[in-house]
């Protein structure tokens, strides 16, 4: 009898230990889950007033290099020996800081200001030592953020929006969606590889014809984004590239290993390396598109 009451106790005991435990791991996970979603989301759509159109300017931005200058300044001053100038700088610091920490209040929480008021305390008392140590504190705060937001603010408003630019298929005269458009230029690469390994010249010389138009035309979705002239991807190489690619199936034997050999190398010099540098702010506004047609 005394034994099973032990062990009911016991028994109690760990039941309600287990449920701790378990309570314990539930807000973790849900934080967990909390801070991934955050990560995989837009920013903050109040940000939205701070940059074109709806603002002049990336105000936003401007603000944070406003707020680096001074703080930049003040460890330079640290390191002549001016603490008079290094103290000025550091207030003019904070001033950025704490006006930045209002603008996004989803942000607000971080921007702590202990880590401020401590190196503020540690400049008074002139130990040059330990101030650097909090300045290092206090770049953690902005690192912390930077490696979570700035990618993602840097795709939402500097990047525009491969989605909304459209060109005219050569080929068919019909207007394309930029994707389905890159969609026909694979197609166009791929048949001239195909035909050429089955021993089918006309085809292959076909959608070379086909290919080259298909890349003119993509020249033009450059001007949607950029000002200047292009250099890479689009260039005179790739021309030197396709016009190697033409010569080598206008012979009335093409070598199928010469084909594919510059074949590869217009893959890896135009469309691979433009995607290197274009891919990740597209696929990531595309993703928050999907993510926002998964929630309606
Ligand atoms: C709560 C988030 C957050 C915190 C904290 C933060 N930043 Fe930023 N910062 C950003 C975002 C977002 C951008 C990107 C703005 C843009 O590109 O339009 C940025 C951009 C910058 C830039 C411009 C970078 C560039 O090359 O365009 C500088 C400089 C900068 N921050 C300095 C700092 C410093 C110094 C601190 C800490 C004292 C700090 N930031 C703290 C979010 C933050
Ligand atoms: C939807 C907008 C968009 C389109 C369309 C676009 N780009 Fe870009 N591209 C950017 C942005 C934004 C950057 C980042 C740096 C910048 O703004 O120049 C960039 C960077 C680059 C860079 C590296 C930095 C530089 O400016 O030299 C190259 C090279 C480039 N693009 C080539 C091209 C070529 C070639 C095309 C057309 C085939 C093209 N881009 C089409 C938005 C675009
Ligand atoms: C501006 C530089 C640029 C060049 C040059 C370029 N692409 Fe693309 N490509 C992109 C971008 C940006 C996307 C993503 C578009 C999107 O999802 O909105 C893309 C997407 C694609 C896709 C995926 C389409 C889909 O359905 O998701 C294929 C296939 C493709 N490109 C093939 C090519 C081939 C083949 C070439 C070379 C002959 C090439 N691209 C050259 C920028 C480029």
């Amino acid at each position: 009898m005394r034994t099973t009451i032990i062990s009911v106790i016991l028994g109690l005991a760990f039941v309600t230990g287990c449920s701790r435990d378990q309570s314990e791991e539930l807000n973790r996970v849900k934080q967990e889950n909390a801070d991934l979603r955050a990560f995989a989301a837009p920013p903050p759509a109040q940000l939205d007033s701070l940059y074109p159109p709806i603002a002049p300017a990336p105000l936003y931005q401007i603000k944070m290099f406003e707020m680096a200058n001074p703080f930049s300044g003040f460890i330079l001053k640290m390191n002549e020996g001016d603490r008079e100038g290094a103290k000025v700088l550091f207030e003019s610091f904070r001033k950025h800081y704490s006006e930045l920490s209002g603008l996004v209040p989803e942000w607000k929480k971080s921007f702590p200001m202990a880590p401020l008021d401590e190196l503020e305390r540690l400049i008074g008392q002139g130990e040059p030592g330990k101030v650097m140590e909090a300045v290092g504190n206090v770049d953690m705060i902005c690192q912390e953020c930077h490696v979570s937001n700035l990618p993602k603010v840097q795709y939402r408003y500097h990047w525009q929006d491969f989605s909304t630019i459209s060109l005219s298929d050569p080929v068919t005269k019909q207007d394309l969606a930029f994707k389905r458009f890159m969609l026909t230029l694979e197609l166009s690469m791929v048949g001239i590889e195909i035909e050429a390994q089955n021993g089918n010249l006309e085809g292959a010389r076909k959608h070379f014809d086909n290919f080259r138009n298909r890349f003119t035309e993509l020249k033009n979705a450059c001007q949607a984004c950029h000002e200047s002239e292009r250099k890479y991807f689009v260039d005179s190489e790739i021309d030197d590239l396709l016009d190697n690619l033409g010569k080598a199936l206008k012979s009335s034997k093409p070598d199928p290993a010469a084909v594919a050999g510059l074949g590869q190398r217009i893959g890896m010099e135009s469309c691979g390396k433009c995607h290197l540098v274009h891919l990740p702010a597209a696929y990531a506004k595309n993703r928050w598109m999907m993510a926002q047609k998964e929630t309606m």
